[in-house]
């Protein structure tokens, strides 16, 4: 694997049953690149939570993977409502999720705290009203 694998995801915002799809397909892209399970299950929960998030709380968006030798360097890009306090919301257990979503299985606000802990380096950037974006890396060792 010498060089760089960049892969390209839209997210649909509408469509819960789809939601999954992206991390379940680098999964697949990782485990033939022959990558050690560790490093596939971190960026396969970190994945879901984030594109999850995207659907849930931002009407989708899209994602960018990049796979070198060294790292798994992934960017989630929203159009959502923006995150207003990102302290608060990296916190465990802390929710905006409708009861509507709660009935779903989300909410527990698990997500971006599960992102943070299977990720070794994580940049959120959001602006009310415009979007998100949050960048992530997971070193290959
Ligand atoms: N992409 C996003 N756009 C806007 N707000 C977001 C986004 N991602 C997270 N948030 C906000 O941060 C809160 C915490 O997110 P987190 O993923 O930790 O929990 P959750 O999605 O509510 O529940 P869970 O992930 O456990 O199902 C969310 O409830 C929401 O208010
Ligand atoms: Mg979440």
């Amino acid at each position: 694997m010498a060089d760089t694998i960049k892969l390209h995801y839209d997210v649909d915002g509408q469509d819960f049953t789809l939601a999954g799809a992206t991390s379940a397909n680098v999964k697949k892209r990782l485990r033939q690149l022959g990558l050690p399970p560790e490093v596939i299950r971190r960026v396969a929960i970190a994945m879901y939570e984030a594109e999850i998030n995207m659907v849930i709380h931002a009407d989708g968006g899209y994602i960018d993977v990049e796979i070198t030798p060294e790292k798994i360097h992934i960017v989630f890009a929203d159009k959502g409502p923006g995150i207003p306090d990102i302290e608060k919301a990296m916190q465990e257990g802390y929710s905006t999720a409708s009861n509507e979503i709660r009935e779903l299985g989300f909410g527990a606000g698990m997500g971006l705290p599960n992102i943070k802990s299977n990720s070794d380096s994580m940049k959120i950037d959001t602006v009310i009203g415009e979007g998100t974006t949050i960048d992530l890396v997971i070193n290959v060792k």
